[in-house]
């Protein structure tokens, strides 16, 4: 018969390995289900389906952040050349305006509590980072042609997409010099080392891999820091569009739940938003995927998308002058496929033996106390 003694130290050593387990795990803010479900119908949190530039709407926005610490959203509202912040806790659906006179924005990337802002301007060339409220934008390192992306890394360190010779350059901070890390300059194709007319950029900082969206080769490549080989994550490898599962049209914006690899692709063409699980041969529809069109259901041109701290979809609906947000309504775990060649979650064997660490100790345990 167990004593009480041995029933304690079990439940110890069991309180031991799962808070070992969650500081582990939980590196990355937010976590969503591979298998998770969002409701089909959007709510608009900012614009009014018409261009204009009252404080509650927006004119063709090419560009979004979502701060998670600051539960704030920030617009790139091209025509407008302004950008918008707008609090998620807020009841009301007006915005205030950040920084303005800013020209042909395409994308953005926010920093430092919300404070400091980076856009790519596609027209003029060039990455610029703005300060909250400031007057003027700094460019950020040398030309940038037809820019279309960018992202920081933890060094601060600034990536930048140019579209315009089919790379991405990475600028650093340190010595004010870019570097080419994907793609050759001005070739394109559809070879692992080649991109065409790339445009979104994410980086999982967890491990400095990296994700563009290759436009015009209708896939999304995934690569290391250090090499310029690719390897196609989503879409066509040979860069063929379509509106089959299989397939993407002209993917803009692409973000990735570090923690489960799975990654989420702003489809323009298809107004869709698609999710793919590692490893997947196909993707799905998650939101949108109901024709061009500004029904509640509907996406025109997506061209940015982001997950707030509940796990809730944001989408900028370029074309619709709006942002919309799908609520997370399931975040049910996958079932348990039994397919030796089939791998869904790449954690598997990381909690595998997490499992089997906890097993053999609570066996030690029990040959210890008998
Ligand atoms: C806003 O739009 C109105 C009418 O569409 C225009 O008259 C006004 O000048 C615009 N304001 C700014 C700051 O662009
Ligand atoms: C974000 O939150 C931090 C900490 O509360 C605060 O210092 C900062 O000013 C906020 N940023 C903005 C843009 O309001
Ligand atoms: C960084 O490099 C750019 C382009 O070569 C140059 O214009 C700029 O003055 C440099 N900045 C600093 C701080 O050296
Ligand atoms: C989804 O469920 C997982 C556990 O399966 C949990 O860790 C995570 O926080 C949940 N995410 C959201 C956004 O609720
Ligand atoms: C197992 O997974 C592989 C690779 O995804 C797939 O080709 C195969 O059809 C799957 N087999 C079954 C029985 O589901």
């Amino acid at each position: 018969m167990k004593n009480i003694h041995e029933y304690s130290s079990n439940i110890f050593i069991s309180i031991q390995v799962s808070i070992f387990y969650y500081t582990y795990i939980s590196i990355e803010a937010i976590y969503i289900s591979p298998c998770a479900t969002w409701n089909t119908v959007g709510i608009t949190i900012i614009g009014t389906n018409s261009p204009g530039n009252a404080s509650n709407q927006l004119n063709v926005p090419q560009g979004m952040f979502l701060h998670q610490q600051n539960n704030t959203i920030y617009v790139a509202d091209t025509n407008n050349r302004r950008i918008q912040m707008f609090s998620l806790d807020s009841t009301s659906s007006t915005a205030i305006t950040v920084a303005s006179n800013i020209d042909s924005m395409s994308a953005i990337y926010v920093d430092d509590n919300g404070l400091t802002m980076y856009v790519a301007l596609r027209y003029e060339n060039r990455i610029e980072k703005w300060i909250k409220s400031g007057v003027n934008g700094e460019q950020v390192g040398n030309q940038c042609k037809q820019c279309t992306g960018v992202w920081l890394d933890n060094e601060k360190n600034v990536y930048m997409t140019e579209s315009g010779t089919h790379s991405v350059l990475r600028w650093s901070v340190e010595t004010n010099t870019s570097t080419v890390v994907a793609g050759r300059i001005d070739a394109h194709g559809s070879t692992s080392d080649h991109l065409y007319f790339p445009r979104g950029i994410y980086m999982n900082r967890l491990n400095n891999v990296f994700y563009i969206t290759d436009m015009r080769n209708n896939r999304i490549q995934k690569l290391n820091m250090n090499s310029q080989e690719s390897i196609t994550v989503a879409g066509s490898k040979d860069g063929i569009s379509g509106y089959d599962n299989s397939k993407l049209a002209s993917p803009i914006h692409v973000w990735v739940n570090e923690e489960s690899d799975v990654i989420y692709i702003a489809d323009s063409e298809n107004n869709r938003i698609q999710r793919w699980l590692p490893n997947a041969l196909i993707g799905n529809t998650i939101a949108g995927g109901a024709g061009r069109g500004d029904a509640n259901n509907q996406l025109s041109s997506p061209n940015a998308l982001a997950f707030d701290n509940l796990g809730n979809l944001y989408v900028c609906d370029g074309n619709n002058h709006r942002i919309q947000m799908f609520q997370l309504i399931g975040n049910q775990t996958c079932p348990i496929i039994i397919n030796c060649s089939y791998s869904l979650f790449k954690k598997i064997p990381t909690i595998s033996i997490n499992t089997i660490m906890f097993l053999s100790l609570m066996m030690l345990i029990d040959i210890r106390f008998n």
